[in-house]
């Protein structure tokens, strides 16, 4: 079976570390392998669900349209847009908003960790947002989503979604049944200050996240500060499951070199933390630093990245506007 990708990105700022190891670096090796077949969509729309600045909500889709590429995504390779432009997003939302049940939305762990202890005051948006993001899955026949390890119950739910389309309307195989492409290690990368937490776009200290667009002296300032304790290097894996902030160190030092954990556990036993920090900020800056330098270049070029939303959005368009047409007849509209 031919394989069709598709995956979103919020552009609300502050792409990390976690962004990247979690999920777009896993994007560039597919869009590799599967030329044409690759859909990288910004999810402006997903990125309203909290209140945003409009001055500052365009800066970030160009910057997260300017991080795909610095990180390695080939325009011509495949598909990068934005959500808003191509209108079948919202209006299969809705449609499927009507198949999703109340009581599968209600589990969802990111709602409540978004809308915190005042759920009243969450928007609508907010909790109807793994819709949405279904809808984007569905409107393009994706086989394969990547993402990190968080948005792994949304697929489910978008899995639970397309079934029900399917069989309600009696439409046998009408809406692929996505796959998740969660990285079986290392999709998961935790705050610098606090490992319980993952390391996150929103939280206010900047020293718990690498983001893509740090130059050498913060990534070196950020891996100094870190947090760890005080004993020497773990020398096995069982030592790691209560030495969480030495392994969130190591896990990010293994992912960038493409190797295991137990590799990068035989290589620092025993050693103090000071020569495994100036090993991994070296890693570290061999490879975000060029990502950080490319965004800056590209992110003054304003007519360069409309021109990429602009294209993607066309193509895109012919896709989803031809799904949303049968998903339209289907229902019975006229
Ligand atoms: P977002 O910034 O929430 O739109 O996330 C974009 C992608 O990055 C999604 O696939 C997330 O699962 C992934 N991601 C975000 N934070 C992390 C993290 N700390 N570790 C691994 N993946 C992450
Ligand atoms: N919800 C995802 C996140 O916050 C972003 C997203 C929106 C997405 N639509 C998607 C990811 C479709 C994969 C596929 O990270």
């Amino acid at each position: 079976m031919n394989k069709k990708i598709f995956s979103g990105v919020q552009p609300t700022g502050n792409l990390h570390l976690g962004n990247y190891l979690g999920a777009i670096k896993n994007f560039v090796e597919l869009h590799n392998d599967h030329h044409n077949n690759c859909v990288f969509c910004v999810v402006d729309l997903h990125a309203i669900t909290v209140k945003q600045d409009p001055k500052e909500l365009r800066n970030n889709i160009r910057e997260t349209v300017a991080t795909f590429i610095a990180c390695g995504i080939n325009p011509n390779k495949s598909i990068i847009f934005n959500q808003s432009a191509v209108g079948a997003h919202a209006e299969a939302a809705w449609i499927l908003s009507c198949v999703a049940r109340m009581g599968w939305l209600n589990r969802m762990t990111q709602f409540k960790e978004k809308a915190g202890k005042d759920k009243e005051k969450a928007s609508i948006g907010l909790y109807s947002y793994p819709v949405l993001m279904a809808a984007d899955i569905l409107l393009y026949d994706t086989t394969h989503v990547p993402v990190g390890d968080d948005q792994k119950q949304h697929l489910e739910l978008c899995r639970d979604i397309a079934k029900k389309f399917n069989t309600d309307f009696e439409v046998e195989n009408f809406l692929q049944i996505p796959e998740p492409l969660i990285q079986k290690e290392f999709s998961r990368i935790m705050s610098l200050k606090d490992a319980s937490k993952k390391m996150s776009k929103s939280e206010l200290s900047d020293l718990s996240r690498i983001n893509l667009t740090d130059n050498k002296d913060q990534i070196i300032n950020k891996i100094k500060k870190a947090k760890t304790d005080t004993l020497p290097m773990p020398s096995n894996i069982s030592e790691l499951s209560t030495r969480i902030e030495a392994k969130n160190l190591m896990c990010i030092f293994s992912s960038l070199t493409n190797s295991s954990l137990e590799k990068t556990l035989e290589m620092f036993s025993g050693k103090n933390f000071s020569e495994f920090k100036d090993n991994l900020s070296e890693v570290l800056i061999n490879k975000i630093y060029p990502i950080s330098l490319e965004i800056k270049k590209l992110i003054d070029d304003k007519s360069y990245l409309d021109k990429i939303l602009q294209e993607g959005s066309e193509k895109a368009n012919l896709t989803a506007s031809k799904k949303i047409n049968k998903i339209r007849e289907i229902v019975g509209f006229l």
